[in-house]
């Protein structure tokens, strides 16, 4: 009798450390070591970060957490490994996750071992245990942008433009003084010699008359003429910082500046072929068919393939997006990009500068044949860990030089047929 009580007693505290150490273990199984976080890290921002951040939700959801609230550590596993096995299992959590993030597919990563799954978990709690900085949000990266740089241009042209004014006035003030000070000293009775210095025939009058000014000013102005014309020439069909105003307000300062979206993430054909594509809506709609719906730009992406945000539906009715193109070499020239992304390991920014930093983007390169050739002969080719070039790396080192580098030039880069159609 007296027993069974005490048991019934005891039942209930243990029955709650039990509860207690499950959920404690639960997370305690993730590691807090410097180098498995460090290793998590890499992984994260490689594979997850286009979909998922920490602590905001982006694609994917937040993953903040996930270690307590998804089923289990080993659901979390199966899950990265493959998604779809998983939601197709009928398991509860994970179909009501696909419905929730509008049946928005995750990529597997099927090769994934338990040890990587759990640093890139390692990662997360760490970052989530971090106190709230100040969020990487459009607003730091905003800030941090122009600030502590070069004095923007304008401000050099009014400077320029102030110090110009002040030598025009100084010069004025300066001539009115002189004439003054003549005046007086000629009121007085000055000796032979003080007079001459006094009434110097040189004044400005007869200094522009002279055939030396004259010729001077002639000069100037035809050298000027001249380098105008040139230069006009010279442009023809260059569209050097060209920037349209697109249909959309879309900013790569904020997508792929202040949350990194990768650029390969939208520009999909950039490693694969010659042409790096501009993303077609379904790409955006990966996001915004939770981001920002309110927003009136969002909404023309909508409109665009026939959403109704209101019923998830589709009309049917679709018209394209008619983003103006920027980049385009005429029709006798051939780019590709693959070639000069993928094989030579060039990164964007070297041909189309701080896209990032673009709130709207211009043609930041020449895209003359000067332009192309010029690097050609100056960049090293990428043979590293590349089979394709070893027979070729040997035939160039056996005519100039053992460790030579081989430039683009040396495999032909300068041939017009490469080029050219
Ligand atoms: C292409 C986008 C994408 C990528 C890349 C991606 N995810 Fe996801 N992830 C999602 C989406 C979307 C969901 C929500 C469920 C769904 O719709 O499938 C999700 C859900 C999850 C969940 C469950 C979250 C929860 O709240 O329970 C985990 C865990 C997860 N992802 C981990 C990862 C990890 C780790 C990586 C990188 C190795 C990764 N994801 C890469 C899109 C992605
Ligand atoms: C979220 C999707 C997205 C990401 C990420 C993105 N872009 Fe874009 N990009 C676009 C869209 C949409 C356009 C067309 C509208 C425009 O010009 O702004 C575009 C246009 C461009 C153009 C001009 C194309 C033309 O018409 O000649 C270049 C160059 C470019 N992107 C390079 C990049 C680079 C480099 C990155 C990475 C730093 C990047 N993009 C990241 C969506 C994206
Ligand atoms: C990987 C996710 C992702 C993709 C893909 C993406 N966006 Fe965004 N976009 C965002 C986020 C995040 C914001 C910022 C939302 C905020 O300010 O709260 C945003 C904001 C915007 C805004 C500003 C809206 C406003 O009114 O403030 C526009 C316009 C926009 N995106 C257009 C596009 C277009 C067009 C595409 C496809 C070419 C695209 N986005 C693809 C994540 C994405
Ligand atoms: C070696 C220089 C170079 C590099 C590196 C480069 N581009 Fe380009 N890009 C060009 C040229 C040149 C064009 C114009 C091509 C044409 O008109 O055929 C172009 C055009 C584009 C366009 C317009 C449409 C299209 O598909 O051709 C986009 C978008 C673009 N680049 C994005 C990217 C992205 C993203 C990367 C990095 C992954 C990249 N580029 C790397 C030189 C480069
Ligand atoms: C930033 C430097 C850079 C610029 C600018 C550049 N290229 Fe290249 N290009 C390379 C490199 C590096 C390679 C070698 C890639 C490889 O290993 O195959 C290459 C290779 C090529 C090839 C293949 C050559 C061969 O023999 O296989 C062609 C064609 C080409 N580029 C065309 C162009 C054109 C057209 C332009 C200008 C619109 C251009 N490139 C601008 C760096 C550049
Ligand atoms: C690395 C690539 C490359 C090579 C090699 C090359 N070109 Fe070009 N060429 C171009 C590009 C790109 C343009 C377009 C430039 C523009 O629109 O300003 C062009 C334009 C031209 C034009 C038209 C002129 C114009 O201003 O529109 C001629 C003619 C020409 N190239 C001849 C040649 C000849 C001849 C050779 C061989 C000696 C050669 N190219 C080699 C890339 C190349």
């Amino acid at each position: 009798m007296m027993n069974e009580k005490i048991s019934g007693l005891l039942k209930f505290p243990v029955l709650a450390l039990l509860v207690l150490t499950s959920f404690i273990s639960f997370s305690q199984d993730i590691s807090k070591d410097a180098a498995v976080i460090k290793a998590g890290e890499d992984l994260f921002n490689g594979n997850c970060k286009s979909c998922h951040r920490v602590k905001q939700k982006l694609v994917g959801p937040a993953l903040a957490g996930v270690y307590d609230r998804a089923p289990s550590l080993d659901w979390i596993k199966n899950w990265v490994r493959n998604s779809s096995k998983v939601i197709a299992g009928g398991d509860k959590y994970a179909n009501a996750l696909y419905t929730e993030y509008n049946k928005s597919q995750m990529t597997a990563f099927t090769s994934y071992k338990d040890d990587q799954i759990m640093s890139i978990l390692a990662y997360i709690k760490a970052e989530a245990d971090k106190p709230d900085a100040p969020a990487a949000g459009p607003q730091v990266a905003g800030g941090g942008a122009g600030s502590g740089q070069a004095i923007p241009s304008g401000y050099l042209d009014a400077i320029l433009g102030g110090m110009i004014i002040i030598l025009v006035l100084m010069v004025i003030i300066l001539g009115l003084i002189t004439t003054a000070l003549k005046k007086y000293l000629n009121d007085k009775q000055l000796s032979e010699e003080d007079s001459e210095v006094v009434n110097n025939p040189y004044t400005l009058a007869t200094f522009t008359r002279s055939a030396g000014f004259i010729f001077l000013v002639i000069f100037v102005v035809s050298a000027i003429a001249f380098k105008t014309v040139i230069d006009g020439l010279y442009s023809i069909g260059v569209q050097q910082g060209y920037q349209p105003k697109q249909p959309i307000a879309f900013s790569h300062k904020l997508h792929a500046g202040a949350y990194e979206i990768n650029c390969k993430y939208c520009h999909t054909g950039a490693m694969k072929g010659k042409q790096a594509n501009i993303p077609s809506p379904n790409i955006c709609m990966n996001c915004h068919s939770q981001i920002k719906q309110e927003s009136p730009e969002i909404q023309k992406i909508y409109a665009a393939i026939g959403y109704d945000v209101k019923t998830a539906s589709y009309s049917g009715k679709q018209k394209p997006i008619e983003w103006v193109r920027i980049h385009n070499l005429p029709d006798l020239a051939y780019f590709n990009h693959s070639q000069h992304v993928n094989v030579g390991g060039i990164e964007c920014q070297t041909c189309h500068g701080p896209i990032e930093e673009m709130e709207q983007v211009k043609q930041y390169s020449l895209l003359t044949m000067g332009w192309c050739i010029d690097c050609h002969r100056k960049t090293n080719v990428n043979n590293e860990g590349n089979a394709y070039y070893d027979k070729l790396v040997e035939v160039h080192e056996a005519s100039k030089g053992k460790g030579t580098k081989m430039k683009v030039e040396d495999i032909g880069g300068l041939e017009c047929s490469k080029c050219h159609y």
